[in-house]
């Protein structure tokens, strides 16, 4: 896959007048969240860059993109004729803009790619994307997220990565108490996630041990009581988060999560983070007849070890309880109950409709009763 040029630091969004001469770039195509684009201090810089460049901009989605919304702004991008694509905001504001550059150009209409009855064959403009929260990890990835009749789907493609990125923690600086709690415990699901999938590898395990090591040093205080230090090492864990994923993509946690947000309206961060101590517990208790993984139970029994080290636990009920901690710490549910998922209708739903193509990185296999037990425990 190919390289991303990438600015990190406190300021350095200003690389983006460079990024745009460089391209030659006259007229930019900006995606922007609505709220944040302002809160972030983004729109002032924009504003300024607006004297050199002339800008189109797209801020008509919500959160967890929808398919129609997508449609509207492939439509405004076509007619736009921009010369390049930049999207500054959350998950949800680059993983559309990613959809809108690889889906504009294509033959066929977006619902063929999404679906994946046709691969994507042309690549888009010159992307770059700038995160103004420290979670998803949206900007190091070769994926992205639609829901269409409130189905999840992911298009990948090596394509959807953004060719520039620029991670300038000042831009998260302002960030609300929830957003920052409910982006940073996805960035730590995402990572611990990564470390144990199928999928994983020598580099990916580096980034997300990393990543690990940084959410469980700072996430608390960039919620409670955040200091420049713990929104720069936030910023840069979700970042670290994002290329693990890129390798390895998630697991069980993710795969059940979807049908929480997009039918009983659980935040992302919340839905993926609610399983996450009770699948380490599952995780952790593979054996030879139930493994996932190709390189067998002792290597998957090792990686559980590195990891209960990273969390600094012991045991694996202490890694459990560790987990649990830091959803309490920052102020989000720890139980189904607490997020309106209470009935046992509601549970077989939910483990009816879980993402098997993100179930089949998790390194244990788990069938349907297995699940109902696990999301009953958690009431
Ligand atoms: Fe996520």
């Amino acid at each position: 896959m190919k390289k991303q040029e990438e600015y990190s630091g406190v300021g350095s969004i200003e690389n983006l007048r460079d990024i745009f001469l460089r391209q030659n770039a006259g007229k930019i195509f900006l995606v922007t969240g609505r709220k944040s684009f302002e809160m972030s201090g983004a729109e002032i810089i924009f504003k300024k860059l607006s004297r050199e460049f002339e800008f189109i901009q797209y801020n008509d989605f919500t959160e967890n993109p929808k398919y129609e919304e997508l449609e509207k702004g492939i439509d405004l991008f076509r007619k736009s004729d921009c010369d390049i694509i930049v999207a500054i905001g959350g998950g949800s504001v680059i993983d559309t803009a990613k959809l809108i550059n690889i889906l504009s150009p294509q033959e066929q209409k977006p619902s063929v790619y999404i679906t994946g009855r046709e691969e994507v064959k042309i690549k888009g403009k010159h992307f770059t994307a700038i995160p103004t929260t420290s979670g998803a990890g949206s900007e190091a990835t070769h994926f992205a997220v639609v829901y269409m009749n409130r189905e999840k789907f992911s298009l990948a493609h090596e394509f959807i990565l953004p060719d520039a990125v620029i991670l300038d923690p000042e831009l998260t600086f302002s960030l609300s108490t929830r957003i920052t709690a409910l982006s940073g415990i996805d960035a730590f699901s995402q990572a611990v996630e990564s470390y144990w999938s199928v999928n994983s590898t020598d580099a990916s395990k580096a980034f997300s041990s990393e990543a690990i090591k940084l959410i469980t040093g700072n996430l608390q205080k960039a919620v409670n009581n955040p200091d420049s230090e713990s929104r720069i090492n936030m910023s840069a864990a979700a970042n670290l988060a994002g290329k693990a994923i890129n390798i390895t993509k998630t697991t069980a946690p993710h795969a059940v999560s979807y049908t929480m947000t997009s039918h009983y309206g659980v935040p992302h961060g919340q839905a993926v983070s609610i399983t996450l101590a009770d699948f380490l517990v599952y995780n952790f208790n593979v054996t030879e007849k139930d493994i996932t993984d190709k390189r067998g139970v002792s290597y998957v029994k090792n990686t559980f070890k590195d990891l209960l080290n990273l969390l600094g636990s012991k045991t694996v009920t202490e890694g459990r309880e560790k987990i649990k901690q830091l959803i309490k710490d920052i102020n989000l549910k720890t139980s189904l109950m607490d997020c309106g998922i209470s009935s046992e209708e509601d549970i077989r739903f939910i483990s009816e409709n879980v993402n098997t193509e993100r179930l089949g990185n998790n390194p244990r296999k788990l069938t349907k009763e297995e699940l109902i037990l696990i999301l009953r425990n958690n009431l």
